[in-house]
């Protein structure tokens, strides 16, 4: 019997062994259930616990890594928590990473007298996984030691500032955490934590990021992905008292988009047609709007809102309902008002 401690491998383990990438450019995928590890137990740290995650494979676009974080934010936000911070970092890729490590090694190795008897034992393991500790002795040496702002390299960098503009569109808080490593090996690129402050030392309520190597390391080819887990034991502790119910998802609408502007938008409506309770997706490999609207029919999506050149001058967007094969005009700021008055029915 195995136990196992996480879903992110195993998930990449079965969209190999199913050839998921044979059906679509990119695979979102979900899950929830019980995971274990042999950590030792404190407040908020069991072994066995319960996560909910979702793994978006097949695209290096910063914009999806803008949506697993939004997601996050969207479903905290209707949970009512409150005081959330989330924290973001970016830990470089298979050319820029490795000279970070042996550089942060190197420094720490000189500095071993003054760290702490675990870090000690981390640093012939995993040197990086010293950024986490919280000893008062290791955080001393922490604070001056290499930071790997100094070594990543210009696509790394680009990726990141991307992402940071995106969030910022989106109106999303955060606050760049260098010494953010997290513990799981498979992370390159974006890594980011939710944390409640008021949990005490096992604050991050979810956290994730890209692993951009991880299905190659698998045995598939080279394939960019993201993900995050949440703790719901540590979400649950984090409710407030007279949290709401839920709403369930309207029916789907797709946002196709021609044009860098158009997308800007759609992320800008995706957000918040999410925001209102709708199921929604929008493209992020710049297809024609043909494969877009056949994407949104294999997918089941009831509205299409089409966005290109032409509506983004006049402020409005195509609003089709693909049932019944029929479009209007609609303004920006009418849409979700519209989708509601066209009889979206919840839960379906
Ligand atoms: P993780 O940070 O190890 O990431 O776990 C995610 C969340 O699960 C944590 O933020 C925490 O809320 C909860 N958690 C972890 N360990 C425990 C524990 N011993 N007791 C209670 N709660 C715990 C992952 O597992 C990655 N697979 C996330 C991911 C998905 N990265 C990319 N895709």
């Amino acid at each position: 019997m195995t136990l196992r401690p996480e879903g992110t491998a195993p998930v990449v383990r079965a969209y190999l062994e199913h050839r998921l990438f044979t059906k679509a450019p990119i695979i979102k995928i979900y899950y929830l259930g019980p995971m274990f590890r042999h950590e030792r137990p404190q407040a908020g740290r069991f072994r066995q616990f319960h996560q909910i995650g979702a793994e978006a494979i097949g695209s290096e676009n910063p914009a999806i890594d803008a949506e697993i974080i939004s997601l996050l934010n969207h479903l905290f936000e209707d949970l009512g928590l409150e005081g959330i911070e989330l924290q973001m970092n970016t830990i470089g890729c298979r050319n820029c990473r490795p000279e970070f490590k042996e550089r942060f090694k190197v420094y720490m190795e000189a500095k071993a007298a003054r760290l702490c008897p675990d870090c000690v034992v981390r640093l012939q393991r995993n040197p990086l996984r010293i950024m986490d500790c919280k000893e008062e002795g290791c955080q001393k040496v922490i604070r001056v030691a290499p930071r790997f702002s100094q070594v990543i390299c210009d696509p790394c960098s680009q990726h990141f500032r991307e992402l940071e503009g995106l969030l910022s569109l989106l109106k999303i808080d955060y606050q760049v955490n260098e010494r953010l490593v997290r513990g799981l090996d498979y992370y390159t690129r974006t890594t980011f934590e939710f944390i409640n402050p008021v949990l005490g030392a096992q604050n991050a309520i979810a956290g994730g990021g890209r692993y951009d190597g991880l299905v190659e390391e698998i045995g598939g080819i080279s394939t960019p992905a993201i993900g995050f887990a949440l703790g719901v034991e540590r979400v649950v502790v984090s409710l407030p008292e007279d949290r709401p119910c839920l709403k369930a998802p309207y029916r789907g609408v797709y946002v196709a988009t021609l044009g860098d502007e158009a997308f800007r938008s759609g992320m800008l409506i995706l957000s918040e047609l999410r925001r209102r309770g709708f199921r929604a997706s929008i493209d992020y490999e710049n297809r024609s709007l043909k494969s877009q609207m056949r994407q949104a029919n294999k997918e089941g999506y009831r509205f299409c809102i089409i966005l290109g050149d032409e509506e983004l001058k006049e402020g409005e967007a195509t609003l089709r309902d693909m049932e019944k094969a029929q479009q209007e005009r609609v303004p920006f700021s009418n849409l979700v008002d519209r989708l509601l008055a066209l009889g979206e029915e919840r839960g379906a």
